[in-house]
């Protein structure tokens, strides 16, 4: 996979980047290879949730993933492998339940850094106002940081510096990780977050001050078009994305009451594959 930054400069207009024809996984190949993300749309343009289900399987098939992952966090919660994000009134997730915005992170608060490989966000409905989807090349900041402050990119590789604490109440879990691990292809698998879940363990106090600078460094640059996407789904958009390698996170947003925003998500642990 090749993660430039130019490419990410020219993906940076808000609800575009690159969008295939309807439904075309042999084009959104080249995109997740390029960039870790694609979008792929519905002939249909406006579609209703059964709609979605259907087109979701299409993509799965098309990029050759698997059935649906369920996360340990859920898995003994009765969950449907296909999670609704919209809004509820009797709201039981901080993220999925609610129009708060989300701060960066990757999916899969308790699984091993690199198990959950792809995401799916299908976009029944949008909501009113707001409700971008921010995307992150966080390996490719990691590596900057690596040729700037070797000492702070280090921290972020050791394998106990980073618990990711459930907040879903009843559920209190907790999974402790490196933010980033290599791949060995020259990329690095990432859980990089820093929103409401995670709790940081350094060792002792130069540690800390290598972890403050290494979170720092993070902060000045996941603003920058170069590295980061925002993208606005519309109805009958797909947004896939590489879960291992991008951070993400979510705009806040606002309901039409009548026709709230909906989206589908699935997790996958396999990345997608050419099908012939
Ligand atoms: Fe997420």
């Amino acid at each position: 996979m090749r993660l430039m930054t130019s490419d990410y400069t020219e993906l940076s207009a808000p609800g575009h980047g690159y969008v295939t024809g309807p439904l075309r996984p042999d084009m959104a190949h080249d995109l997740l290879e390029r960039y870790g993300f694609a979008v792929v749309h519905s002939p249909s343009g406006e579609v209703s949730a059964e709609d979605a289900h259907r087109e979701m399987a299409a993509v799965r098939a098309g990029l050759g993933l698997g059935e649906p992952y369920a996360p340990l966090l859920y898995r003994d919660r009765g969950a449907p492998p296909v999670t609704e994000v919209t809004r509820k009134p009797d709201a039981d997730h901080p993220a999925f339940h609610t129009g708060a915005a989300q701060g960066w992170h990757t999916d899969g608060l308790l699984e091993d850094i690199g198990t959950i490989r792809t995401t799916l966000l299908y976009c029944v409905r949008p909501a009113r106002g707001g409700g971008r989807t921010f995307l992150l090349n966080a390996g490719r900041v990691f590596a900057e940081l690596g040729d700037r402050d070797p000492e702070a990119a280090e921290v972020l590789l050791r394998g106990t510096i980073l618990g990711r604490r459930s907040t879903i109440p009843g559920a209190v879990r907790e999974a402790v990780g490196p933010v980033f691990a290599a791949l060995g292809d020259g990329h690095y698998a990432t859980r990089y977050g820093e929103g409401r879940v995670e709790r940081w363990y350094p060792r002792d106090a130069e540690e800390q001050r290598c972890l403050a600078r290494a979170l720092r460094y993070f902060r000045s640059r996941r603003d920058d078009p170069d590295v980061r996407i925002d993208l606005l789904l519309r109805s009958g958009q797909c947004l896939v994305f590489r879960n291992d390698v991008l951070a993400h996170g979510r705009e806040h947003f606002t309901d039409d009451p009548r026709r709230p925003r909906l989206l589908l998500r699935s997790l996958h642990t396999d990345a997608p594959e050419r099908v012939s």
